[in-house]
This record gives C-alpha cells, structure tokens and sequence, in this order.
C-alpha cells in the first residue's frame, strides 16, 4: 500500500498498487469524479468512484471542504487534464462538511473576491491561489535559510520585546502587562507605562538590526529572519502592522559589498522560486495574466509574472546616486497627469512611492539600487559621507512593488555617532550597549532588511500585501 501525497502520487508511475491518500473535496461531479486535494499541490487527483457499488449515506457526505480518505487503485488516467488517478475501492468520511453551512462561506465552489477571502483567512488556504502563495512562500523561506547558510552567515534570533527605537521613528507598539496589580503605579494610582516591563518602558521590536550589529562583531556574518511591527497607520498595499524581515549585517563590508550581497540574495532566492515551485508559479503566472487583462492599457505589465522573475535572476540593478535620481526626476517629461513629475530643488526630500515607480517602471525599467540619501532624512546609525551631507544608505526599488530593501553601511566612528545622536536627542544611556560596539574593535559594516511580505508579492505577482500572509495585521484586519 503505498501512502504518499498527492504531488507525489500525481508523477507516480506505480500503475495498479494499492494507494491511501486523505485530503479535503474540491469537487464531486455526476457522483463519480472526486477532485481531491491535500494541500501538497496545486493539482488536485480524480478519484473515481462507483456509485452503484458505494454506500448511499456514504455518498451523500461527499461534500466540497468535507475531509476524506480514499483506498484504492492508481491506475493511469484516460483524461488529458493528469496523468494518473485512483480507482476508488473504499471512502472513509474523516470530517463532514455541512453544504448548507459551506455555501455561506468562502468554500463554496463560485468566484469570491480577494477583500471577501481577507474576511475568512482561515479558510483561504483551501483556495487555489493562497495555496500556490502560501506554498512559494514556504520554500522562500527555506530558501532565505539556504542562501545564507551556504554563505558562511550565521541566523541570530534578536528580541522581539525591546527598549529601542532602532529606525527612530517612533512607529512602536508598546508592550504593556495586564496584571494590573504588579505594575508598577504613579503616585495618582495611575499605570505608570513607562515601566511597565518590570521596570522599563518597552515595545514590539521595529527592527533586529541594532543587535544582529552586536552580533555581527563577534559573529562576522550574521542574519535574522523574524517578525517586526510598525505601528503605522497606512493603509496601502505595502504595508502591515506585523511584518517579517531578513535583515543581514557584515562585518569588514562597505557599501559596494552591501548591495553586492543583496542583489545576489535576491537573485538567488528569485531563483530558487523559479526552480522549485514551478506548478505554483504557472497557475499564478495565468492568474497574473488574467488580473492583467482587466486593467487599463496604459497600465497592464510588460512581461508576464515568470518573465519578469527570469529577469529579475538575469540583469545587472541598475545603481543610481540618489542625487543622480534626483536629476532624472527633475528632467522627466511632466506626466499629463502630472502625477509625478518632481517639483525642482528637491534634494533633500524623501522620494515618494510615484516617484520610485517612475524611476524602476518607466525610467530604467529594472530593478534600481539608490545609494547616498541626505543623511537628514535616514536614521542614525547611517555612516556619514565625506561630503558631511549624505550618508551611505541604499534602498533596492522593485517593479510594482517599490523599496524592497533598506540598508546601509554603518557609522562605525564612536565619536560621529554620538554627535549625531546628541543632534537628534536620542539618549546615549539607552544604547551603551550599541555603543560599546564602536568603544571595543570597531569596524567597517554594513547590512540590510528586506521586507519578507514584499519579496513574497514580488515572487507571486499578487497586488495587495495582505494576500501574501496567513493572518494580516493591519488596521482593518486584527479579527484573528
Ligand atoms: O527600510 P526599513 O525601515 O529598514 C530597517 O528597518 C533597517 N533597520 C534594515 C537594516 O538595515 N537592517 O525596512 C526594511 C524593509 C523595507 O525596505 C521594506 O521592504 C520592509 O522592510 N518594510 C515593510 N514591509 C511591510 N510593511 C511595513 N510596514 C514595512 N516597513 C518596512
Ligand atoms: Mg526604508
């Protein structure tokens, strides 16, 4: 008997063996063909069943969503959609599945709106397209783990509760305990949230990068791959409240060596996506194609979702000063729209995600690197140029997707570093421990983070970052 699942079974050639497969009903056609799923694959196998030899009650709890296991027969399929399927000697019903009570959600076999998955996450998996997601976002992450452990990097898990700031942009939430008769009180009898975590004010951590830094000092090459939390309140479709980044730090590498290593990860992991989930990436290269269809012309991908993932993994980034972008913002033609054409003497400002698009979709149309931001609008820890006015940052800009990566190399001067952190007010007795870093064996370093989400949309071609994690945490989405 062999008991295999069905990816596997589905390029079994071991016709007329006795097979076990249990997995969720897609589908039940003319009381004969089972369209069984379990998740291994996109592809469902036909289970052919005789209703003249099945029990009746049996019969009528074979249900779209119910749970099965089918004994029975590989034999090789006559229908040009698969290759094999079972000839179904026996049915165990594992778990019903109401009809009435499925046609009131998301299983029910019709069309549904991704907002209206959104509301049933925890039914979405059983789609389709959240199992081809979900699946590519799997193997990404294994393929994350692969990248840097065949590089020599070593994974270090940061706090995810935490006293600092890293980016310095105050988007923390604040971690507050609930027994009330242990924390600690003002003199009003008031909670004092300043010490709320045994003593001390803390947060959901927005970044790991001030400690993988720490870690990088002694380490050489490290990684972390976790969860962060941006208490920001945007609601577009690159943003969420919880989110996972891999953000790397490299001990004795510059800014060239910084961009060097990130445009080789992704290329790989973009690869690795390509090489290994290829049923996947089909079914969403259509659907990609389909969505593409329904927009206006203007607006429709020059290149199909696996054309523009090979292409991805074959060019050079294009790497751009950010004041060389500045000039070729300034320069562009005015839109009609006049959307985004850049208002003159800019240098300075922040780009905005119209102008990133610009630059990548219609400019250079590839992925761009941007290096040597203003240092007034980057964080601290950024290493000061000579010019005194920029600092060296990078930020990788991806086609529909806009910065995929942030980074930079790192001040490693103890002495800029606290001038620059008395300029913005951030306390020095807070980070002594950051600090020690530049006090013993400082040293050239560089990293980045790359938003995991916006890799995961960039691989799937899906538009809306809440359809590429299990549970979004955004402001409308906090139901799970
Ligand atoms: O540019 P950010 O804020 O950089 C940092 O946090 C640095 N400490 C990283 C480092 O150098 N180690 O964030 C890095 C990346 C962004 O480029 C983006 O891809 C993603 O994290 N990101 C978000 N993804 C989803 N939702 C959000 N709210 C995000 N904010 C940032
Ligand atoms: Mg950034």
């Amino acid at each position: 008997m062999i008991k295999a699942k069905i990816a596997e079974l589905l390029k079994s050639n071991q016709f007329l063996q006795e097979v076990e497969v249990k997995g969720w009903v897609r589908s039940f056609r003319s009381n004969r063909f089972i369209a069984l799923n379990d998740g291994s694959t996109i592809n469902n196998i036909q289970c052919v069943i005789d209703f003249e030899k099945t029990n009746e009650d049996i019969l009528k709890r074979i249900t779209v969503g119910a749970a099965i296991k089918i004994t029975g027969t590989l034999k090789e399929s006559l229908g040009s959609q698969q290759s094999v399927e079972v000839e179904v000697k026996n049915v165990e019903i594992l778990g019903d599945a109401n009809p009435e009570e499925v046609k009131l959600t998301i299983l029910s076999p019709k069309r549904h709106t991704l907002e209206k998955l959104r509301e049933q996450a925890h039914l979405r998996i059983r789609t389709n397209t959240f199992g081809a997601v979900m699946r590519v976002r799997s193997k990404l992450s294994f393929a994350v783990h692969s990248y840097f452990q065949q590089n020599n990097f070593h994974y270090v898990n940061t706090p995810i509760i935490t006293g600092s700031d890293a980016e310095g942009a105050g988007e923390m939430f604040r971690v507050t305990a609930l027994d009330i008769n242990n924390t600690p009180k003002n003199e009003a009898g008031e909670i004092d949230f300043k010490k709320d975590f045994f003593g001390k004010e803390t947060n959901l951590t927005v970044s790991g990068q001030l400690e993988a830094e720490t870690y990088a000092m002694g380490l050489g090459q490290v990684y972390t791959f976790g969860p962060t939390f941006r208490a920001e309140n945007s609601n577009t479709s690159r943003h969420l409240a919880e989110f996972w980044m891999i953000e790397p730090e490299v001990a004795f590498t510059d800014l060239d060596g910084n961009m060097d290593l990130a445009e080789d990860f992704i290329k790989y992991v973009v690869k690795y996506a390509l090489d290994n989930c290829k049923d996947d990436l089909d079914f969403l290269a259509e659907r990609f194609q389909n969505e593409d269809k329904t927009k206006p012309e203007a607006e429709r991908s020059e290149m199909g979702l696996l054309e523009k993932l090979q292409f991805v993994t074959q060019n050079n980034f294009k790497r751009v000063s950010y004041t060389e972008a500045i000039d070729i913002l300034k320069n562009s033609k005015p839109n009609k729209k006049k959307k985004f054409q850049y208002p003159i003497d800019a240098w300075g400002a922040d780009l905005q995600s119209e102008h990133e698009r610009f630059l990548v979709e219609k400019h250079f149309k590839c992925p761009v690197i941007l290096f040597d931001y203003p240092a007034n609008i980057k964080a601290f820890y950024m290493r000061l140029n000579e010019d005194g006015k920029t600092v060296r940052a990078m930020d990788i800009l991806f086609p529909g997707i806009g910065e995929i990566v942030g980074g930079s190399q790192r001040e490693e001067r103890l002495e800029v570093l606290q001038k620059k952190m008395r300029a913005l007010d951030i306390d020095e007795k807070e980070l002594w421990w950051y600090l020690d870093t530049r006090r013993f064996g400082t040293c050239v370093h560089s990293g980045f983070g790359l938003g995991f989400e916006r890799l995961v949309q960039f691989v799937t071609g899906m538009t809306n970052i809440r359809d590429v994690i299990p549970f979004p945490r955004t402001p409308q989405n906090a139901e799970f």
